[in-house]
């Protein structure tokens, strides 16, 4: 049987894997963690995602400065692994921080958004790839949240949604599969089929999915991600 190799090399540094620093002061002493469930109407918007990965679950409040467009709070709950949670407390800091903050009240929501795995990671001092599926679950949570703020607010042209075009008919497999396949650590074509079974015997669709690969490798992961 084919052996693999367990992925405990910390890109960065290049040490055999140990969580940095920074992500056990953020898994020890997380950051805007909120440990019960606020009043309905003290946060302006709220946001929940699971991972199909796992069955984790990931919550996200916000409150909103509706005149500057900006995110002055940012709390959170999960029941994610010690990535997700330090991931989130990071990505709940880089969103409220005072040195980041456009104005007096927090950074402006188009800002927010543009938050990339790969900025949080690079606060964290990095994750093994396995776990970079993690970091995606507070981004997800603020999408949803920031979602449920749109439609609050009447501003639908800012809803984003969550693509789900299937690529594969045969196997129905869509690109959010195949996103789920690479954030689960298969990078390659041939990992991506082992879990998908996507365009096995449909030559005509590889292309497509091989450019798929590329853009969520590039995505989530550093670009030296083998
Ligand atoms: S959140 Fe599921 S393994 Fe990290």
């Amino acid at each position: 049987m084919k052996k693999t190799k367990p992925d405990i090399t910390n890109k960065n540094t290049g040490d055999t894997w140990i969580y940095t620093q920074a992500v056990k002061e953020h898994f020890f002493q997380p950051k805007n963690l909120l440990l019960e469930d606020p009043e309905e109407t003290e946060y302006d918007a709220q946001g929940m995602v699971g991972s199909p990965a796992c069955g984790d679950v990931m919550r996200v409040w916000l409150k909103i400065d509706k005149k500057n467009d900006t995110i002055k709070e940012f709390k959170w709950r999960t029941f994610g692994c010690a990535s997700a949670i330090a991931t989130t407390s990071m990505l709940s800091v880089m969103i409220t921080e005072p040195n980041n903050q456009k104005s007096e009240e927090g950074m402006k929501i188009d800002e927010a958004l543009k938050i990339r795995p790969q900025d949080i990671m690079k606060r964290l001092g990095g994750l093994p790839d396995r776990k970079i599926h993690c970091s995606v679950l507070g981004d997800k949570a603020l999408r949803a949240a920031l979602n449920n703020w749109f439609r609050k607010t009447k501003q639908f042209d800012r809803i984003t949604t969550a693509s789900q075009q299937i690529i594969d008919p045969n196997t129905k497999t869509t690109d959010a599969d195949i996103e789920e396949a690479v954030l689960e650590g298969a990078l390659t074509l041939e990992a991506v089929q082992e879990r998908t079974k996507v365009a096995i015997g449909r030559p005509d669709l590889i292309p497509k999915v091989e450019e798929l690969i590329r853009f969520y490798r590039e995505k989530y992961f550093d670009p030296n991600s083998k």
